[in-house]
């Protein structure tokens, strides 16, 4: 595939603290840029990352048609670079497309288009546990037009950003009661920008009384666990452990979907199905309730350590053996090549 290629002039990378990022700030030289006009994408370039130009009545601005990915590359000790499951990104970003009516990105533009761009850009990829390249693949409604119905032009587009960890602190959420994230029928399976700026103002309300993230409920009924916006969410009760399964609700996390399978190969006991916040406030009232976690590309695993509902609030023990560190340490291990990768989740740039 042609792709073409404008380098930068003078790299800003040693204007950054690489041990002091925080998420989502800087970003490296280059960016991917590919166009959709005329019934078809364009030959997609690289270039240095940069403002853009866009009319005022670009849709995306409108009515928000614009749906993105979040993955990561990882550099090993002999500086490979690797991605973890990019097809599962790939495909889903598709799947997301699909649902708010934009034309599907071609395998080798979002493929071949990201392993060029992390050529370029190897050296934002920095080793060691914790050290990755976040990786972020949007689509966007680009044509000035403001009738209110899908695009005929639009921007595939990749920027990186050098990343650590996504939470800075300890987490503690609140399960939702009023607020919705998502309704059966709606988008929240898919990666939609405004299914992210829909959850900020509750969340902002959640930060008011301390909670970093809200775990979103079933909007019927506000009964069963569903998914806290950034992460997907897991609840360990004695030795058992419980995921919500996915629905058109609910975001098919990569992360999610790799424990899973990570818990069978280890014969850790999983079960996939609706988890209720009664059976959770039980368990925790109890002492079973061992852990909460949640995971995601940026969030990676990250443990909650407590949760407030109504009026009730709760604290997760301190677990020696938790299963939210051994997950990590098993993730890790595979993405930063020092594990065997039995399902060949690592693919080599
Ligand atoms: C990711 O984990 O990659 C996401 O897209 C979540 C985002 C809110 C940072």
């Amino acid at each position: 595939m042609n792709i073409d290629i404008e380098l930068i002039q003078e790299s800003k990378i040693d204007k950054v603290d690489f041990n002091n990022l925080a998420f989502g700030r800087v970003f490296s030289d280059h960016m991917l840029v590919c166009d959709f006009k005329d019934g078809e994408w364009k030959t997609p370039k690289i270039m240095p990352y940069g403002p853009m130009t866009f009319e005022p009545s670009a849709r995306v601005f409108h009515y928000g048609q614009a749906v993105f990915e979040g993955m990561k590359a990882y550099k090993d000790d002999n500086d490979d670079v690797f991605l973890f499951r990019p097809d599962e990104n790939f495909h889903r970003i598709n799947k997301s497309g699909e649902r708010l009516a934009m034309p599907p990105v071609p395998e080798n533009v979002f493929m071949e288009g990201l392993k060029k761009l992390l050529e370029i850009d190897g050296a934002w990829i920095k080793k060691g546990f914790g050290n990755s390249l976040y990786i972020r693949p949007f689509i966007i409604a680009s044509e000035g037009a403001i009738s209110a119905s899908p695009a005929e032009e639009y921007k595939f587009i990749i920027i990186c950003s050098p990343a650590q960890s996504y939470y800075a602190g300890e987490v503690r959420v609140l399960f939702a009661e009023k607020y919705s994230r998502s309704a059966d029928g709606g988008v929240g399976f898919a990666k939609a920008a405004g299914n992210y700026a829909a959850q900020f103002y509750p969340t902002s309300l959640a930060h008011k009384e301390g909670y970093q993230q809200i775990v979103w409920t079933d909007a019927n009924t506000h009964e069963y666990l569903e998914e806290a916006g950034t992460m997907n969410v897991f609840f360990r009760i004695g030795n058992k452990l419980i995921t919500a399964p996915t629905n058109d609700r609910i975001l098919d996390g990569v992360t999610r979907k790799s424990i899973i399978q990570l818990a069978n190969d280890y014969n850790i006991d999983i079960e996939v199905r609706r988890v209720s916040v009664t059976e959770i406030k039980e368990a925790a009232r109890k002492g079973e309730l061992k852990e909460i976690f949640g995971s995601g590309t940026a969030a990676v695993i990250n443990p909650i350590k407590g949760f407030k509902h109504q009026d009730e609030t709760f604290e997760l023990p301190d677990m020696e053996d938790s299963y939210a560190t051994f997950f990590k340490e098993k993730l890790l291990g595979i993405q930063y090549n020092k594990l065997e990768d039995k399902h060949n989740w690592r693919m080599k740039i």
